[in-house]
Protein backbone atom coordinates (compact mmCIF):
# COMPACT_ATOMS: atom_id res chain seq x y z
CA UNK A 1 0.00 0.00 0.00
CA UNK A 2 1.35 3.22 -1.26
CA UNK A 3 1.73 5.73 1.91
CA UNK A 4 -0.27 8.08 0.19
CA UNK A 5 -3.12 5.52 0.05
CA UNK A 6 -5.51 4.66 2.93
CA UNK A 7 -7.06 0.70 2.27
CA UNK A 8 -10.78 1.07 2.63
CA UNK A 9 -12.52 -1.70 3.27
CA UNK A 10 -16.29 -3.13 4.41
CA UNK A 11 -15.08 -3.98 8.21
CA UNK A 12 -16.87 -4.14 11.14
CA UNK A 13 -15.45 -4.21 15.18
CA UNK A 14 -16.50 -6.91 17.01
CA UNK A 15 -18.13 -5.29 19.62
CA UNK A 16 -21.55 -3.93 20.08
CA UNK A 17 -20.61 -0.80 17.91
CA UNK A 18 -20.98 -2.98 15.02
CA UNK A 19 -24.89 -3.64 15.68
CA UNK A 20 -25.59 -0.09 16.31
CA UNK A 21 -23.76 0.94 13.03
CA UNK A 22 -25.77 -1.86 11.25
CA UNK A 23 -29.04 0.07 12.52
CA UNK A 24 -27.60 3.03 11.24
CA UNK A 25 -27.10 2.12 7.54
CA UNK A 26 -30.74 0.58 7.70
CA UNK A 27 -32.25 3.94 8.86
CA UNK A 28 -33.48 2.30 12.28
CA UNK A 29 -30.67 4.07 14.52
CA UNK A 30 -33.65 4.80 17.58
CA UNK A 31 -31.53 7.05 19.77
CA UNK A 32 -33.20 10.57 19.83
CA UNK A 33 -33.12 13.45 22.37
CA UNK A 34 -36.24 14.15 24.67
CA UNK A 35 -37.37 17.34 24.84
CA UNK A 36 -36.83 19.91 27.10
CA UNK A 37 -39.43 22.30 28.49
CA UNK A 38 -37.70 25.56 28.21
CA UNK A 39 -40.56 27.77 28.37
CA UNK A 40 -41.13 26.53 31.78
CA UNK A 41 -38.18 28.40 33.04
CA UNK A 42 -38.23 31.05 35.33
CA UNK A 43 -34.91 32.51 36.46
CA UNK A 44 -36.69 34.84 38.95
CA UNK A 45 -37.67 31.21 40.77
CA UNK A 46 -33.60 31.43 42.08
CA UNK A 47 -31.61 33.64 44.07
CA UNK A 48 -28.85 36.23 42.34
CA UNK A 49 -26.12 33.98 44.04
CA UNK A 50 -27.83 30.30 43.07
CA UNK A 51 -27.98 32.35 39.03
CA UNK A 52 -24.69 32.97 39.17
CA UNK A 53 -23.43 29.43 40.55
CA UNK A 54 -25.53 27.53 37.88
CA UNK A 55 -24.84 30.28 34.72
CA UNK A 56 -21.05 29.58 35.39
CA UNK A 57 -21.56 25.65 35.58
CA UNK A 58 -23.56 25.75 32.27
CA UNK A 59 -20.80 28.28 30.71
CA UNK A 60 -18.34 25.56 31.69
CA UNK A 61 -20.22 23.24 30.62
CA UNK A 62 -20.58 25.00 27.14
CA UNK A 63 -17.26 25.09 27.25
CA UNK A 64 -16.54 21.55 27.09
CA UNK A 65 -19.06 20.50 24.32
CA UNK A 66 -18.27 22.56 22.27
CA UNK A 67 -14.47 21.81 21.98
CA UNK A 68 -15.22 18.08 22.57
CA UNK A 69 -17.39 19.05 18.77
CA UNK A 70 -13.82 19.48 17.98
CA UNK A 71 -12.26 16.59 19.14
CA UNK A 72 -14.82 14.21 17.56
CA UNK A 73 -14.62 15.85 14.35
CA UNK A 74 -10.47 15.56 14.53
CA UNK A 75 -10.47 11.88 15.94
CA UNK A 76 -13.15 11.40 12.87
CA UNK A 77 -11.29 12.79 10.00
CA UNK A 78 -8.16 10.65 12.00
CA UNK A 79 -9.61 7.57 12.05
CA UNK A 80 -10.59 7.64 8.52
CA UNK A 81 -7.11 8.19 7.37
CA UNK A 82 -6.11 5.27 9.11
CA UNK A 83 -8.60 2.92 7.79
CA UNK A 84 -10.58 1.88 10.85
CA UNK A 85 -13.48 -0.43 11.11
CA UNK A 86 -17.19 1.97 9.42
CA UNK A 87 -18.54 1.32 12.61
CA UNK A 88 -16.19 3.27 15.01
CA UNK A 89 -16.42 6.12 12.01
CA UNK A 90 -20.12 6.39 12.48
CA UNK A 91 -19.84 6.45 16.08
CA UNK A 92 -17.50 9.00 16.48
CA UNK A 93 -18.99 10.77 14.08
CA UNK A 94 -22.58 11.15 15.49
CA UNK A 95 -20.96 12.24 19.00
CA UNK A 96 -19.51 15.32 17.34
CA UNK A 97 -23.15 15.97 16.45
CA UNK A 98 -24.31 15.28 19.71
CA UNK A 99 -21.30 17.54 21.18
CA UNK A 100 -22.82 20.44 19.21
CA UNK A 101 -26.33 19.78 20.38
CA UNK A 102 -25.24 19.71 23.65
CA UNK A 103 -23.16 22.86 23.14
CA UNK A 104 -26.59 24.02 21.83
CA UNK A 105 -28.22 23.22 25.17
CA UNK A 106 -26.00 24.79 27.41
CA UNK A 107 -25.64 27.77 26.07
CA UNK A 108 -29.33 27.81 25.81
CA UNK A 109 -29.79 27.47 29.53
CA UNK A 110 -27.32 29.90 30.48
CA UNK A 111 -29.03 32.45 28.19
CA UNK A 112 -31.93 31.85 30.42
CA UNK A 113 -30.50 31.74 33.64
CA UNK A 114 -28.55 35.00 32.61
CA UNK A 115 -32.00 36.62 31.14
CA UNK A 116 -29.74 37.17 27.98
CA UNK A 117 -27.75 35.97 25.69
CA UNK A 118 -24.02 34.78 26.99
CA UNK A 119 -21.00 34.08 24.58
CA UNK A 120 -18.46 32.01 26.00
CA UNK A 121 -14.99 31.43 24.76
CA UNK A 122 -12.75 28.62 23.53
CA UNK A 123 -9.45 28.10 24.31
CA UNK A 124 -7.97 26.85 20.85
CA UNK A 125 -4.11 25.74 21.67
CA UNK A 126 -4.92 22.37 23.73
CA UNK A 127 -7.55 21.53 20.94
CA UNK A 128 -5.33 21.56 18.16
CA UNK A 129 -2.01 20.93 19.49
CA UNK A 130 -2.45 16.96 20.20
CA UNK A 131 -3.33 16.95 16.13
CA UNK A 132 -0.23 19.24 14.91
CA UNK A 133 2.65 16.70 15.56
CA UNK A 134 2.27 13.26 13.48
CA UNK A 135 -0.84 11.37 13.83
CA UNK A 136 -0.81 8.03 14.40
CA UNK A 137 -3.11 4.88 15.93
CA UNK A 138 -1.20 5.86 19.32
CA UNK A 139 -2.38 8.91 19.06
CA UNK A 140 -5.94 7.92 18.56
CA UNK A 141 -5.42 5.43 21.21
CA UNK A 142 -4.56 8.38 24.00
CA UNK A 143 -7.41 10.90 22.57
CA UNK A 144 -10.09 7.59 22.76
CA UNK A 145 -8.57 6.39 26.11
CA UNK A 146 -8.21 9.84 27.87
CA UNK A 147 -11.79 11.61 25.84
CA UNK A 148 -13.93 8.81 24.98
CA UNK A 149 -13.17 6.68 27.84
CA UNK A 150 -12.25 8.21 30.76
CA UNK A 151 -13.50 11.61 30.66
CA UNK A 152 -16.87 10.60 29.38
CA UNK A 153 -17.22 8.21 32.12
CA UNK A 154 -16.43 10.78 34.53
CA UNK A 155 -18.77 13.18 32.44
CA UNK A 156 -21.60 10.51 32.96
CA UNK A 157 -20.39 10.73 36.62
CA UNK A 158 -20.85 14.09 37.32
CA UNK A 159 -24.18 14.95 35.07
CA UNK A 160 -25.96 12.50 37.11
CA UNK A 161 -24.46 13.95 40.07
CA UNK A 162 -26.01 17.55 38.90
CA UNK A 163 -29.45 15.49 38.23
CA UNK A 164 -29.27 14.20 41.04
CA UNK A 165 -29.95 17.40 42.72
CA UNK A 166 -31.91 19.12 39.89
CA UNK A 167 -35.46 19.51 41.14
CA UNK A 168 -36.43 22.42 38.02
CA UNK A 169 -37.90 21.17 35.43
CA UNK A 170 -36.08 22.66 32.45
CA UNK A 171 -32.93 22.05 33.88
CA UNK A 172 -33.12 18.45 34.86
CA UNK A 173 -34.70 17.30 31.31
CA UNK A 174 -31.00 19.17 30.06
CA UNK A 175 -29.55 17.01 32.64
CA UNK A 176 -31.12 13.98 31.62
CA UNK A 177 -30.29 14.18 27.96
CA UNK A 178 -26.31 14.44 28.54
CA UNK A 179 -26.14 11.59 30.80
CA UNK A 180 -28.37 10.17 27.84
CA UNK A 181 -25.34 10.57 25.08
CA UNK A 182 -22.79 10.43 27.35
CA UNK A 183 -23.21 7.38 28.54
CA UNK A 184 -23.32 6.34 24.96
CA UNK A 185 -19.72 8.50 24.63
CA UNK A 186 -18.27 6.67 27.39
CA UNK A 187 -19.45 3.03 25.56
CA UNK A 188 -17.58 3.86 21.97
CA UNK A 189 -14.36 4.53 24.24
CA UNK A 190 -14.19 1.27 26.31
CA UNK A 191 -15.23 -0.40 22.72
CA UNK A 192 -12.67 1.03 20.67
CA UNK A 193 -10.08 0.19 23.52
CA UNK A 194 -11.43 -3.34 23.67
CA UNK A 195 -10.99 -3.51 19.81
CA UNK A 196 -7.47 -1.98 19.76
CA UNK A 197 -6.37 -3.80 23.05
CA UNK A 198 -5.59 -7.18 21.35
CA UNK A 199 -3.16 -5.63 18.67
CA UNK A 200 -1.12 -3.56 20.93
CA UNK A 201 2.60 -4.51 21.11
CA UNK A 202 3.90 -4.56 24.73
CA UNK A 203 5.56 -1.44 23.60
CA UNK A 204 2.80 0.26 22.63
CA UNK A 205 1.13 -0.87 25.77
CA UNK A 206 3.10 0.57 28.25
CA UNK A 207 3.29 3.49 26.39
CA UNK A 208 -0.39 3.88 26.56
CA UNK A 209 0.04 2.85 30.07
CA UNK A 210 2.09 5.32 31.15
CA UNK A 211 0.12 8.16 29.58
CA UNK A 212 -2.87 7.02 31.22
CA UNK A 213 -1.21 7.30 34.53
CA UNK A 214 -0.14 10.78 34.17
CA UNK A 215 -3.63 11.53 33.67
CA UNK A 216 -5.21 9.40 36.46
CA UNK A 217 -2.57 10.44 39.35
CA UNK A 218 -4.25 13.97 39.02
CA UNK A 219 -7.90 13.34 38.16
CA UNK A 220 -8.65 13.82 41.83
CA UNK A 221 -7.11 16.92 42.63
CA UNK A 222 -8.31 18.25 38.52
CA UNK A 223 -11.85 17.49 40.21
CA UNK A 224 -11.40 18.92 43.54
CA UNK A 225 -13.51 22.06 43.47
CA UNK A 226 -17.61 22.40 42.84
CA UNK A 227 -19.60 25.22 43.15
CA UNK A 228 -20.44 25.93 46.77
CA UNK A 229 -23.63 27.73 47.63
CA UNK A 230 -23.74 30.05 51.12
CA UNK A 231 -26.50 28.16 53.51
CA UNK A 232 -29.07 30.46 52.58
CA UNK A 233 -28.71 29.98 48.96
CA UNK A 234 -27.97 26.26 49.00
CA UNK A 235 -31.01 24.94 48.19
CA UNK A 236 -31.70 27.51 45.12
CA UNK A 237 -28.64 26.28 43.96
CA UNK A 238 -29.12 22.28 44.06
CA UNK A 239 -32.70 22.95 42.56
CA UNK A 240 -30.37 24.43 39.34
CA UNK A 241 -28.33 21.30 39.38
CA UNK A 242 -25.12 23.07 40.95
CA UNK A 243 -22.89 20.58 42.01
CA UNK A 244 -21.02 21.22 45.41
CA UNK A 245 -17.17 20.13 46.12
CA UNK A 246 -17.93 17.15 48.38
CA UNK A 247 -20.31 15.81 45.64
CA UNK A 248 -18.25 16.38 42.99
CA UNK A 249 -15.48 14.55 44.86
CA UNK A 250 -17.49 11.72 45.84
CA UNK A 251 -19.09 11.33 42.36
CA UNK A 252 -15.77 11.43 40.70
CA UNK A 253 -14.09 8.57 43.00
CA UNK A 254 -16.65 6.27 42.95
CA UNK A 255 -17.05 6.23 39.19
CA UNK A 256 -12.73 6.35 39.14
CA UNK A 257 -13.10 3.05 41.91
CA UNK A 258 -16.03 1.22 40.80
CA UNK A 259 -15.58 1.35 36.62
CA UNK A 260 -13.19 3.40 35.47
CA UNK A 261 -9.73 1.71 37.29
CA UNK A 262 -11.18 -1.88 37.09
CA UNK A 263 -12.03 -1.20 33.22
CA UNK A 264 -8.28 0.76 32.65
CA UNK A 265 -6.63 -2.67 34.73
CA UNK A 266 -8.95 -5.09 32.61
CA UNK A 267 -6.62 -3.76 29.53
CA UNK A 268 -3.31 -4.46 31.17
CA UNK A 269 -2.53 -0.65 31.96
CA UNK A 270 -2.03 -0.98 35.74
CA UNK A 271 -4.65 1.89 36.43
CA UNK A 272 -5.03 0.80 40.23
CA UNK A 273 -1.44 1.37 40.94
CA UNK A 274 -1.59 5.05 38.75
CA UNK A 275 -5.30 5.44 41.44
CA UNK A 276 -3.20 4.76 44.92
CA UNK A 277 -0.28 7.08 44.02
CA UNK A 278 -2.58 9.99 43.24
CA UNK A 279 -2.04 13.22 44.08
CA UNK A 280 -4.83 14.20 47.10
CA UNK A 281 -6.13 17.71 48.52
CA UNK A 282 -7.44 20.21 45.51
CA UNK A 283 -5.75 22.18 43.04
CA UNK A 284 -6.12 25.85 43.01
CA UNK A 285 -7.19 26.15 39.53
CA UNK A 286 -11.02 26.95 38.84
CA UNK A 287 -13.56 23.92 37.53
CA UNK A 288 -12.84 23.64 33.79
CA UNK A 289 -14.82 21.36 31.08
CA UNK A 290 -15.56 18.08 31.66
CA UNK A 291 -14.12 17.07 28.14
CA UNK A 292 -10.82 18.25 28.65
CA UNK A 293 -8.23 16.75 26.67
CA UNK A 294 -4.97 16.23 28.76
FE1 LIG B 1 -21.44 16.14 25.63
FE1 LIG C 1 -19.67 13.44 25.26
Amino acid sequence: MSAGLVEVRRILTATPLARQHQLRVAGKATRRPKPIPWNDFDRQQFSPEARALALDAFKQIAIGEYGAVQMYAQLTAAMALAGLPLDLLTAAASICSDEARHADYALRMAAAIAGHDVPVSVDKEPLESPWRKEVTLETLDAAVLHVAAISETIACALIGACHERSSDATVGALHANLVADEVHHARFGWYYLSWRAPQWTQAERQRLADRMASNVVGIERRFWWGRDASATHEPAARALGVLESEGRRLAVREIMESEIVPALDSFGLGASHAWQKRLRGGNPRPPRGEHELD
